[in-house]
C-alpha cells in the first residue's frame, strides 16, 4: 500500500461515518477519502454549507479538507471499487421482527453493503467493520466476502468506535484508544499495520491497541453495557436518595473520588438515551443467551431495566407532585435530544417522558435549540426500535400528535404552563431568566430538572416548587 496514494472509502455517511472519516482525511492529506451513502439527500447535505448532523467543531475540519482529499458521494460502486481500504459505517438498529426481534442486531444493511463489495471488487481490500456489530460478525462478512471473491483476497478488521456525540471531534483528535483487531496470519497482521499506520498520523502508538477480531468485536459491546451500567448504578442511588434524604450529587462525588471507581460518567439523570447504550447491551443480551449463558443475560438485562424504572419514576414524579393529575393542563419541556450539544434524538429520554405525560393527559410545549418540529413529532409517533432505522425510511409525515407544540424559545414554552421538565442539559438552560419565567407560569409553578442543572435553592427563592432527581426537596 505504500508505493502510491492510499484510498479509502466509507459506506455509511451518518455520525460515525462522517465525523471520523472527515478527521482521517484531516490528519492525513496524503490519503484520499471517500464517504458514500445511499441516501442522496444525506449526501447533499454533506456537500452544502449545512451539515446533516450538528456537531461542535465538525464544519470546520470538513470545510478544511472537503474537496481536497474529503468527498461525499452517492456513486457508492465506484469508489468502493476504488478504494484499497473500506470502512463499513452503517447503521445496525435492533431488529424489530423475526427471530431475536427487539434484542438481536438487524445486519441487513451490513450484509447488504457486503454484497456489494464482494461484486464491485476487482483488487484486493482491507474491509473494515466500523459498525457496532455482535461479535463473531467478521466470520460471517468473510463468509460472504470470500464465497463470492473471484480470487481476490479479503482482509477484515474490526475497529470499533468509541467517540461520545456533542464531542465527537475533541473525541476524534484524541482518543482514549484506537483499537484494531484482525486475524492472526501474515496476511491479517499485515492489514493491522495499514490501517495502524493510517492513524499513527495522529494517534501515539501506545494508544493503537490490537487484538484478535473477536476481542475487538466484544470489547465494543462490553464498553458501552460498562459506561450505562455505572449510569443505571447512580440512577438506582438517585431513588435510595429521594426516599432518605442523602444528596445523589453528594454521594456520587464521594464514590468517584475513589481512584478505583473515578469522578466520571456518574451524573444521576432521568436516564440515559443515545443510538447505542441499549442497542449495544441488547445485542449483548442476546449474544449471552445464544452462548447458554442467561444468567450473564440477565445481569446486563438489569442495566436497561432500571433505566426504563428511572424514565417511568420521573414521569410519575410529575403527576404525583401536581395533585396527581396533569390531564389539560401545559407543561414545558426544555430539551428534547438526548444530551447536550447535538440534535440527535435517538432513544432519548425525552421521548418516553412525553409519552408518558401525554398519556395522563398533559398538553406540552417543546423546546430544543437543536431539534425541529419535524424530528419531534416523528419520534412521537414512532414504534420502539423502528428510530435507528435510516432516517429516508422513516415516514415523513406522520399524523401530528395534537396535545404537543413546538416552540423556538424557552420562554414561550413556558408561558402559562404549570410544570417544567428539563431532559437535556443544553448549556442555556442554566442562564435563563427565571424569575420572568416564574412570573409568566400558573401557580404553584413546579420545576422538574431531570438533568441537575439548575440552582434549586435560587429557584425555590423565587417560588418554584422545585425537584431535582436523587436530591432532598
Ligand atoms: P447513521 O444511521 O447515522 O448512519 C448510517 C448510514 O449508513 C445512513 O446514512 C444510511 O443511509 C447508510 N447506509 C445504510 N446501508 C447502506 C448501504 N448498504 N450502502 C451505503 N450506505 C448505507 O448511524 P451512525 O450513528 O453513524 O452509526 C453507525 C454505526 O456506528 C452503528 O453500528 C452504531 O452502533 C455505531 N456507533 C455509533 C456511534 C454514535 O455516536 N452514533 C458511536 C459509536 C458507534
Ligand atoms: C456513548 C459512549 O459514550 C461512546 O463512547 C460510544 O462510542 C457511543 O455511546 C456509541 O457507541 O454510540 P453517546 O451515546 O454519544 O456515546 O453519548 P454519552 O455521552 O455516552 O451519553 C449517553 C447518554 O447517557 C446520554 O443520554 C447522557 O445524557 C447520559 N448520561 C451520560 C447520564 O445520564 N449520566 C452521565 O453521567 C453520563
Amino acid at each position: 500500500l505504500s508505493d502510491k496514494m492510499v484510498k479509502i472509502c466509507c459506506i455509511g455517511a451518518g455520525y460515525v461515518g462522517g465525523p471520523t472519516m472527515a478527521v482521517i482525511a484531516l490528519k492525513c492529506p496524503d490519503i484520499e477519502v471517500v464517504v458514500v451513502d445511499i441516501s442522496k439527500p444525506r449526501i447533499e447535505a454533506w456537500n452544502s454549507d449545512t451539515l446533516p448532523i450538528y456537531e461542535p467543531g465538525l464544519d470546520d475540519v470538513v470545510k478544511q479538507c472537503r474537496g481536497r482529499n474529503l468527498f461525499f458521494s452517492t456513486d457508492v460502486e465506484k469508489h468502493v471499487a476504488e478504494a484499497d481500504i473500506i470502512f463499513v459505517s452503517v447503521n445496525t438498529p435492533t431488529k424489530t421482527r423475526g427471530l431475536g426481534a427487539g434484542k438481536a442486531a438487524d445486519l441487513t444493511y451490513w450484509e447488504s453493503a457486503a454484497r456489494m463489495i464482494a461484486d464491485v471488487s476487482k483488487s484486493d481490500k482491507i474491509v473494515v467493520e466500523k459498525s457496532t456489530v455482535p461479535v463473531k460478525t467478521a466470520e460471517a462478512i468473510e463468509k460472504i466476502l470470500t464465497h463470492n471473491s473471484k480470487g481476490i483476497n479479503y482482509q477484515i478488521l474490526s475497529n470499533p468506535e468509541f467517540l461520545a456525540e456533542g464531542t465527537a471531534i475533541e473525541d476524534l483528535f484524541k482518543p482514549d484508544r484506537v483499537l484494531i483487531g484482525g486475524r492472526e496470519t501474515p496476511e491479517g497482521r499485515k492489514a493491522v499495520q495499514a490501517l495502524k499506520d493510517v492513524y499513527a498520523h495522529w494517534v501515539p502508538e501506545d494508544r493503537i491497541l490490537t487484538t484478535n477480531l473477536w476481542s475487538a468485536e466484544l470489547s465494543k459491546l462490553a464498553a458501552s453495557a460498562f459506561l450505562a451500567q455505572r449510569i443505571s448504578s447512580v440512577n438506582a442511588i438517585s431513588a435510595l436518595c429521594e426516599a432518605t434524604g442523602a444528596n445523589v450529587t453528594e454521594v456520587a462525588y464521594a464514590v468517584g473520588k475513589d481512584t478505583r471507581i473515578g469522578p466520571k460518567f456518574l451524573n444521576a439523570s432521568v436516564g440515559f438515551g443515545g443510538s447505542c447504550f441499549q442497542k449495544d447491551i441488547l445485542n449483548l443480551v442476546y449474544i449471552c443467551e445464544c452462548n447458554g449463558l442467561p444468567e450473564v443475560a440477565n445481569y446486563w438485562k438489569q442495566v436497561i431495566k432500571i433505566n426504563d424504572y428511572q424514565k417511568s419514576r420521573f414521569v410519575n414524579r410529575v403527576v404525583s407532585s401536581m395533585f396527581n393529575t396533569v390531564a389539560g393542563k401545559k407543561i414545558a419541556v426544555l430539551g428534547f435530544a438526548f444530551k447536550k450539544d447535538t440534535g440527535d434524538t435517538r432513544e432519548t429520554p425525552a421521548i418516553d417522558v412525553c409519552k408518558g405525560l401525554l398519556g395522563d393527559k398533559a398538553q406540552i410545549s417543546i423546546y430544543d435549540p437543536q431539534v425541529t418540529e419535524d424530528q419531534i413529532q416523528r419520534d412521537l409517533a414512532m414504534n420502539k426500535f423502528d428510530w435507528d432505522h435510516p432516517m429516508h425510511l422513516q415516514p415523513t409525515s406522520p399524523t401530528a400528535v395534537k396535545q404537543v407544540s413546538c416552540v423556538w424559545d424557552a420562554y414561550e414554552a413556558t408561558k402559562g404552563a404549570h410544570g417544567l421538565c428539563i431532559l437535556t442539559e443544553w448549556d442555556e438552560f442554566k442562564t435563563l431568566d427565571y424569575q420572568k419565567i416564574f412570573d409568566n407560569m400558573q401557580k404553584p409553578a413546579f420545576v422538574f430538572d431531570g438533568r441537575n442543572i439548575v440552582d434549586s435553592e435560587k429557584l425555590r427563592e423565587i417560588g418554584f416548587i422545585v425537584y431535582s432527581i436523587g436530591k432532598p426537596l
